[in-house]
């Protein structure tokens, strides 16, 4: 009820704004020059994918639209930022290589280096090679500003693509402070996950998970919202600096099972991640022999959830030589168990076999690369 002219005088100043404010807001919301900006780098897969025959599963080719048309395809993250968008590749992920993650991480090291301007990068791929890619930008790009890698499992031209959402979700975790300082992030299907952590787990909408860890925010209406942070090493702290590096070490990945002899090879591989929940005899055989001949050997658990203890030195008296035995009896002892293994934790093999390129470019003793599986 208007009781007073200082009332009227408040009712009439509360009606020019509600009047104006829409306006005001229109103005400010197509203002983009004012956002943030945020470099798109575009590699291809089923988010710039098309599928002549929508509604159907057939005629899908990944990898097909152009940064610009994916990006045209979302007016609305002008709302949120300046998307300047640049063409890495325009490939299925499956064909992603070693080489091209070193030019993807050497080029957003340099990016958010040199340019101030640039709050933050997200990289558009392909969800089948997804969390490897984004496993080694999370090891080494070594800045605090936000790296998100986004993809899509319905093609752009299918019946209701996710990839125009998900970008928009990324580009808004892109910009937003809470995103700086916590590694590179995956942000697929409203969820913010850790690159460290993340899976695919299917191929359909909402199958990107992070098996037992959990994800650190969810980007709802109101923007993104943390709730976690990463704890192990990464970003501007991670020892993995990869500008003078042009080629990464061979690393080969192999599964143990039941009955399994364990592999040869005839050029024998730099390292070797072997996924197991246990070795036969024989495999242990073979793997010993492999870590006699200097090839460094990492076990991980099939799943990736398991938490393996790195083993330790012999307890003082469980010593198995006679208790006359010389030194030469233990060094001898020591050359038949060769260098030990070394223990990934809750890392999928995939992200093992990442981790062990990156260690072998910094030493071979194992000791040392178990260093880096216990604070990666
Ligand atoms: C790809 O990985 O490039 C194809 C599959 C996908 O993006 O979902």
């Amino acid at each position: 009820m208007v009781r007073s002219p200082a009332d009227v005088g408040r009712a009439l100043l509360l009606l020019a704004i509600l009047a104006f404010a829409p306006h005001a807001n229109a103005q400010t919301l197509t203002d983009s020059s004012a956002r943030p900006k945020v470099l798109l780098v575009a590699t291809g897969g089923t988010i710039a994918g098309v599928q002549d025959a929508p509604g159907t599963l057939g005629s899908y080719r990944a990898g097909t639209l152009t940064a610009e048309q994916v990006l045209a395809s979302v007016p609305e993250l002008s709302r949120h930022a300046q998307v300047e968008a640049e063409q890495f590749s325009n490939v299925a992920s499956p064909f992603i290589t070693p080489a091209q993650w070193l030019a993807l991480s050497k080029r957003i090291n340099t990016v958010l280096r040199e340019r101030d301007d640039i709050a933050g990068v997200v990289v558009t791929h392909g969800t089948d090679r997804l969390e490897e890619t984004a496993f080694f930008l999370y090891l080494t790009v070594r800045s605090d500003k936000p790296v998100i890698v986004v993809g899509a499992q319905r093609p752009a031209t299918g019946i209701s693509p996710d990839g125009p959402i998900n970008l928009l979700a990324a580009v808004r975790t892109a910009v937003a402070p809470q995103a700086r300082a916590k590694g590179v992030l995956v942000v697929m299907d409203d969820r913010i996950v850790s690159a460290r952590e993340v899976r695919k787990q299917y191929q359909r909408v909402g199958g990107f998970t992070t098996g037992e860890m959990g994800m650190l925010g969810v980007v709802g209406s109101g923007g993104p919202e943390f709730f976690f942070a990463p704890a192990r090493r990464f970003g501007p702290a991670s020892e993995f600096d990869v500008t003078a590096i042009d080629s990464l070490p061979r690393v080969e990945l192999t599964f143990s099972y039941p009955g399994g002899t364990g592999p040869r090879y005839d050029t024998v591989p730099a390292g070797l991640v072997v996924a197991t929940t246990g070795l036969t005899r024989a495999e242990n055989t073979a793997l010993r022999a492999l870590r006699q001949a200097g090839v460094v050997v990492v076990t991980s658990f099939p799943s990736g959830d398991n938490v393996n203890a790195p083993p330790r030195a012999p307890a003082p008296g469980s010593d198995t030589l006679p208790t006359n035995a010389t030194a030469a009896d233990s060094t001898a002892r020591e050359e038949r168990r060769g260098p030990p293994s070394v223990v990934s934790q809750h890392l999928t093999p995939a992200k093992a076999r990442i981790l062990l390129m990156l260690a072998l470019t910094r030493t071979r003793v194992p000791a040392e690369v178990q260093r880096y599986f216990l604070t990666y």
